[in-house]
């Protein structure tokens, strides 16, 4: 079981939030508006709490379900509330018309948000090519995880898998710049005629 703190009270909050209590995970909701917390919370119940704006997150995994922009201001706003934790971008930072990335081509937001972090805080990028709806729905698709710290990749690993969900490792946190190139890959594959009813897998031969 772990403990997770999700800040944003939006439709990936949600799908994380619904899934991680049904796999018997507790969950703190965040947000900026504290009646959004509040909602949320009380829409996912099963214990889920509501947590105060800028205090130190009660989880152990702390999931930044905010729009990418925001990403860095809220963890510089966190500072060392942060340190020792485990903290998840989830974010997608694509342009106006999801052509593009909004970031550096030699950088990412997981990587802006590792600088703006406490150093022992260790950031993981995950859950970016996954469309919340999907999430929601529990299917049971891969999630691709990169970051540097190889404890809290399994933590992480141990976190998703109680989601009913499949963790991959896709290697250190320089990796989390092609996982958002490749939330990129799912916009353009959903919009070239397969549908939003999609997420990225991988197949590995001789297995299911
Ligand atoms: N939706 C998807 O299918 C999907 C899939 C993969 C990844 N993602 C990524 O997941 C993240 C959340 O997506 P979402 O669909 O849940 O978005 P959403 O429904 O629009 O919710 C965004 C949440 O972030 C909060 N927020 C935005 N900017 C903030 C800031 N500067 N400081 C503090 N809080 C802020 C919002 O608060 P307010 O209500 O106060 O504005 C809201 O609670 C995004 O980065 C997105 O790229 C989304």
């Amino acid at each position: 079981m772990s403990s997770v703190s999700i800040i944003g009270a939006g439709n990936m909050a949600k799908a994380i939030g619904s899934l991680a209590l049904k796999g018997g995970n507790t969950v703190e909701i965040i947000a900026r508006n504290g009646d959004k917390a509040e909602a949320l919370a009380r829409a996912l119940g099963n214990g889920a709490t509501a947590g105060t704006w800028g205090a130190s997150p009660a989880g152990d995994i702390v999931i930044l379900a905010v729009l990418f922009a925001g990403a860095v201001p809220v963890v510089r706003e966190y500072g060392e509330a942060l340190a020792g934790k485990i903290v998840v971008d989830i974010t997608n930072p694509f342009n106006a018309d999801a052509s593009g990335l909004a970031v550096p081509h030699d950088t990412s937001v997981a990587q802006l948000v590792a600088d703006a972090a406490p150093t022992s805080t260790h950031v993981v990028k995950a859950f970016n090519t996954l469309f919340s709806h999907l999430v929601a729905a529990g299917a049971p698709v891969d999630v691709f995880m990169a970051g540097d710290d190889a404890q809290a990749k399994a933590d992480l690993s141990a976190f998703i898998t109680s989601l009913g969900l499949r963790p991959r490792d896709a290697g250190d946190l320089t990796m989390a710049h092609w996982l958002e190139g490749a939330g990129l890959l799912e916009m353009g594959l959903a919009r070239g005629g397969l549908g939003f009813n999609l997420s990225l897998g991988v197949n590995i031969a001789g297995k299911e």
